[in-house]
């Protein structure tokens, strides 16, 4: 059982001392060293190229985060990038009126995303289903919510509730991906009150295993909004330009009403899309005041109709397809080469997880922490807590040296472990 030496972190872990004292925590939210591995990841990132990461002490990795999923092609990718500086620079980015991307954006977005007819755009996700729960709070002229996935860190939705007084979410009710009994006992309750249902048509929940959609769930799902007359969201911000280019509703064939894009969109610009049906829409014009002062700053404009030309003209997503399938072959392959590591894989080829189901709970967390330990000191990121992108710039060399790398850490963790 060899095991991979620790990496050194000294410049990071000096540079969170000295952020303790500067910033509460450190760092903010899903960046806390807490929700990687204490001790074992770095804090703070240098440099990215490709699917590359350099952290502040120059260890070098090889990325599978992808900032959280903005990345969809790679780390300073040179068309987009300079698209947004020529605007920038020869044009300017934030004015007090709108410039003209937005039309052409939009106009862009209904020839690619099928519930798509109208579009409004913000920075983030979470603007962007905040958004979409107004527009149908409005437009239905209810006040309840049923949901499933993670939306945000806005007041509605949010799992940490401190600091939010509890009539701000008392009329959400959560649901799990694929119980369609669920969602029909709750909208027998509460239907006619209902304003929206919101899911993620895939199944990523927080820290957990992923799911494909059931036969029929996402269907019940659209039969229920109906028949309840509820307006039916899907929250795509992870899924939009990965799965599919019309996101996990082309894949699937299951439209909504309103569809929440974000991430994948710009390869890291801040822009976020609520995008739907035109009646429906309609009603942020007429009883909404949706606006905020950097929302038409046309940075993320540029960046995504570049990134979507680039993804259109170079048939991305067919090749991570391609990639994310040899992967994930090559993983099972593993998993069933050290079926004692006690892994398991889920997910689809663009975004996939390795979570540890087998024994009880201190064992499957003592797997975990050695598994992805042993994989960062490595040199590969990904987290115990997150599931995993891939990019348009990982190669096949990556791929095959990411496999090599995850043989020698289930080989690890199975030798470790054995009884
Ligand atoms: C499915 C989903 N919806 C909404 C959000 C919130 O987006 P943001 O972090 O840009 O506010 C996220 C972020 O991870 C997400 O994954």
């Amino acid at each position: 059982m060899k095991e991979t030496p620790k990496l050194n972190l000294k410049k990071s872990e000096a540079l969170f001392e000295e952020a303790k004292d500067l910033i509460p925590g450190g760092v903010l939210g899903a960046r806390r060293p807490a929700d990687f591995i204490m001790g074992e990841y770095p804090i703070f990132l240098e440099s990215g190229k490709g699917c590359r990461l350099i952290d502040v002490d120059g260890n070098e990795y090889v990325d599978y985060l992808c900032g959280y999923g903005p990345i969809i092609l790679g780390y300073r990718e040179e068309e987009v990038d300079d698209a947004v500086m020529q605007q920038v620079k020869e044009k300017g980015f934030c004015f007090t009126l709108t410039q003209r991307y937005q039309n052409e954006l939009a106009g862009k977005l209904n020839d690619i995303i099928p519930s798509a007819e109208r579009s409004i755009f913000l920075k983030t996700g979470s603007d962007g289903t905040t958004a979409a729960i107004r527009i149908a709070r409005a437009h239905t002229n209810r006040v309840k919510v049923m949901r499933c996935g993670y939306h945000g860190w806005h007041d509605w939705c949010v799992e940490m509730k401190g600091g939010i007084p509890a009539k701000f979410y008392e009329d959400v009710y959560e649901f799990h991906y694929n119980d369609l009994d669920q969602i029909e006992d709750l909208m027998k309750a509460h239907g006619d009150q209902t304003a929206a249902i919101i899911m993620t048509p895939f199944g990523h929940p927080l820290h957990q295993k992923m799911e494909t959609p059931k036969p029929g769930f996402l269907e019940g799902a659209r039969r229920l909004a109906d028949h309840y007359g509820a307006i039916l969201v899907f929250d795509e911000v992870r899924t939009c330009f990965r799965l599919r280019m019309g996101g996990a509703q082309e894949l699937y064939g299951v439209t909504p009403d309103l569809t929440v894009l974000g991430k994948g969109m710009a390869n890291g610009y801040a822009i976020s899309v609520v995008t739907g049906k035109k009646d429906v829409m309609m009603t942020a014009a007429s009883k909404l005041f949706i606006s905020s002062t950097f929302f038409p700053n046309s940075d993320g404009y540029v960046a995504a109709l570049k990134t979507i030309e680039v993804l259109e003209r170079d048939n991305v997503l067919d090749s991570i397809w391609k990639n994310g399938d040899y992967l994930l072959q090559g993983i099972q392959k593993a998993l069933d080469k050290y079926p004692n590591a006690g892994a398991e894989l889920s997910g689809v080829a663009p975004m996939f997880f390795v979570t540890f189901t087998q024994g009880n709970p201190e064992t499957k967390r003592d797997r975990r922490t050695d598994f992805y330990t042993q994989m960062i000191r490595k040199g590969f990121f990904f987290t115990p807590h997150h599931h995993a992108y891939i990019c348009y710039r990982h190669t096949k060399e990556d791929l095959d040296k990411t496999l090599q790398a995850m043989d020698e850490s289930f080989g690890y963790v199975s030798e470790k472990y054995k009884e």
